[in-house]
């Protein structure tokens, strides 16, 4: 039986078990058994230890642990290494674990999805927010195809912070007024704030929203978010939420730990979104 669990607290609500469970059936993998693993800051370090040391077979990562992720890890990839944060853990052996971050690749794969684009060549992207969530995903956005990405930040330093990290990707940051002045050229919207968790709508002009190709909100659930109810009042046509990009990056661990093959998503996206209602 190969074991693979996910990291995380809470972490009841995670859909991965499931997720993993249809791409199993889908690509004929046998014996696998995906859990949940709860666990706190204090014990984080050594609940990862402890799994691998028993015969873990590969760990997710989610909230509020990727960070800490990328620190205890003995080799990263480039792209968790810019993210600063890691979500697959891949035991290498001897102790040794590889961590990744699948998260830019899934939005990415769900923004194609979205927008029937094979690549994001040329589009422009807002992005508000500029926590682990946008700092994960401005690499892989950029290598797609993105031509532009503006950072807006309530606490604008912070989003100064990010571009100047980054510098080597085409990012300017700007205030949440500053966004009423973006120019007639297609651009997406993602929320990459934690806003809707506290059902706190975000300073944004109508027109920004309802002129946007796409808005998506990173987070998703049950009934739309706070960020897209905001989105469509405001008279967006393309609204999104993330479950598409957490099955996406699901499929790229699933590819990474198992046969290297990506699990067709469209099919496993409508079960999950029907398991979720
Ligand atoms: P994550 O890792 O999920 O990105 P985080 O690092 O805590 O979490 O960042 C949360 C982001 O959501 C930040 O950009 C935060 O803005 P600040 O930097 O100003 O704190 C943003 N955010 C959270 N609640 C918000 C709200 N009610 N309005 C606007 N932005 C909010």
């Amino acid at each position: 039986m190969a074991r693979f669990t996910v990291f995380g607290n809470p972490v009841q609500h995670s859909l991965s078990p499931f997720i993993h469970s249809l791409f199993a059936q889908q690509l004929h993998v046998k014996d696998l058994e995906y859990t949940r693993s709860l666990t706190s800051p204090a014990q984080f370090a050594a609940a990862v230890a402890e799994f691998f040391r028993c015969g873990g077979a590969g760990a997710n990562v989610t909230v509020p642990f990727k960070t800490a992720a990328a620190q205890l890890v003995t080799h990263q990839t480039d792209r968790a290494a810019r993210a600063g944060a890691v979500n697959t853990l891949i035991p290498l052996g001897h102790g040794q674990i590889l961590g990744d971050n699948t998260d830019g690749y899934g939005l990415v794969a769900d923004l194609k999805r979205q927008l029937e684009l094979s690549s994001l060549i040329g589009i422009h992207a807002v992005i508000l927010g500029a926590g682990g969530a946008a700092r994960g995903v401005l690499g892989p956005l950029c290598e797609a195809g993105v031509e532009r990405i503006i950072l807006a930040n309530r606490t604008l330093p912070k989003a100064q912070e990010l571009v100047r990290a980054n510098s080597d990707l085409p990012l300017a940051y700007a205030s949440w007024q500053d966004l009423d002045g973006l120019s007639a050229h297609d651009y997406i919207v993602i929320n990459a704030t934690s806003a809707s968790l506290h059902k706190a709508s975000l300073p944004l002009s109508n027109a920004l929203l309802s002129k946007s190709r796409l808005c998506y909100d990173m987070m998703y659930a049950k009934t739309p978010t706070q960020f897209i109810q905001q989105a469509r009042t405001a008279g967006a046509t393309a609204c999104a939420d993330g479950l598409g990009m957490l099955v996406e990056q699901a499929a790229l661990a699933f590819a990474l730990w198992h046969t290297g093959q990506l699990p067709e998503t469209d099919e496993v996206l409508r079960t999950v979104r029907a398991k979720l209602l």
